[in-house]
């Protein structure tokens, strides 16, 4: 027994395992390390709507920024050239009602911004956010059990997200997106039988090709407080907690990820990413063959450009290392706002 253990005097604890001999030199450490980080596995998201020279800086998410499609070739070019291979759309419409219209229309802001993203930089991949939330007036994800004083349902609750009358408009909204030359759509809207509705609105239109990227385990979380200014698609009233999930729920995490393994989902999701790496590493686990991403979404932007603001963390630090832990728990692919800093950054390395 070494004199250490033993109570003795401090001597070599064991000279046959010392893992800070791996730890001596930049070289070394790079040799062993484990996770790698690289461009071509990060997602940027953009924020798209009507208009001309429009760059609206969103007050919450300092550097992001709502654009017109005048202004996305530039920013296309300059995401591909980082060696982000991919976007994914949220689209602000100039008009909202009680069933979202804007969002399945051909001049909607998500159809003119893929046309001039695809144009501009074609191997870029074009991902769309299909949810009706940026679209009602009422900022719900669907049609709700309401309208002229009535209920439609009358045994459900009253503004309930009624969900078999938003799976059609999902379906028409996703083949609008990839008529306009979208790549991937992902739902984002936690509605039950969302991904199969699409899945067969996608094949009836022969667009047997485009990939489901489904938001299959989304949280009812208050970290997206600052997208909802970004997107302008906060619920008028009343919140998400009938179909997103109850943060305190993991095993639930592997019903809706089998659901929408059965029902043709393409890649899988979890989002958030940090108060959920537990789950990014449950769903890796237990759903291996397909590619899963992490959504680190805007409360977390929101949280390290604060802190990074105030001079009380230092952000490339602090991001990588957050960028990391979510790769190393699981995530193929990490949907982050931080995706052009992030990659300017792992050049410099
Ligand atoms: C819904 C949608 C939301 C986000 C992505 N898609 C908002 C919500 O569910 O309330 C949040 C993303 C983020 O916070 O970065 N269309």
């Amino acid at each position: 027994m070494n004199d250490l253990l033993a109570g003795g005097r401090a001597g070599p604890v064991s000279p046959a395992a010392q893992p800070r001999r791996l730890r001596l030199t930049p070289t070394i450490r790079a040799m062993v390390r484990e996770t790698r980080l690289s461009a071509d596995e990060l997602i940027y998201p953009l924020f798209v709507r009507h208009g001309r020279k429009v760059q609206n800086e969103i007050a919450s998410m300092p550097g992001v920024f709502q654009w017109s499609p005048d202004l996305l070739a530039a920013q296309a070019e300059s995401i591909a050239r980082l060696g982000i291979p991919a976007v994914l759309l949220f689209g602000i419409p100039d008009h909202k009602d009680a069933t979202g219209s804007e969002s399945c229309a051909d001049d909607g802001a998500v159809q003119d911004a893929v046309r001039v993203i695809k144009k501009a930089v074609p191997e870029l991949a074009v991902i769309t956010d299909v949810c009706l939330c940026e679209y009602t007036d009422h900022g719900h994800c669907g049609i709700l059990n309401t309208g002229d004083g009535r209920r439609p349902h009358p045994h459900l609750p009253e503004g309930y997200v009624l969900n078999d009358e938003t799976l059609n408009v999902l379906a028409d909204i996703a083949v609008s997106h990839a008529e306009a030359g979208a790549d991937i759509v992902a739902p984002s809207g936690m509605l039950d039988g969302m991904v199969r509705a699409i899945r067969s609105g996608l094949d009836a239109h022969g667009f047997e090709h485009i990939a489901i990227l489904s938001y299959s385990t989304k949280y009812a979380s208050a970290f997206y407080g600052p997208f909802r200014d970004a997107a302008q698609g906060a619920p008028r009233f009343g919140d998400r907690r009938s179909h997103q999930m109850d943060p305190a729920n993991a095993r639930e995490a592997l019903r809706e990820t089998a659901l929408d393994v059965m029902e043709g989902a393409d890649m899988l999701m979890v989002k958030p990413a940090l108060a959920y790496l537990d789950i990014i590493r449950t769903v890796r686990d237990r759903f291996e063959a397909l590619p899963l991403a992490a959504y680190n979404v805007s409360g977390e932007y929101a949280m390290l450009k604060a802190a990074a603001a105030n001079g009380w963390l230092d952000e490339r630090q602090a991001v990588l290392e957050t960028l990391t832990g979510i790769k190393r728990a699981g995530a193929d692919l990490i949907i982050t706002y931080y995706a052009r800093e992030a990659s300017q950054w792992l050049q410099q390395d």
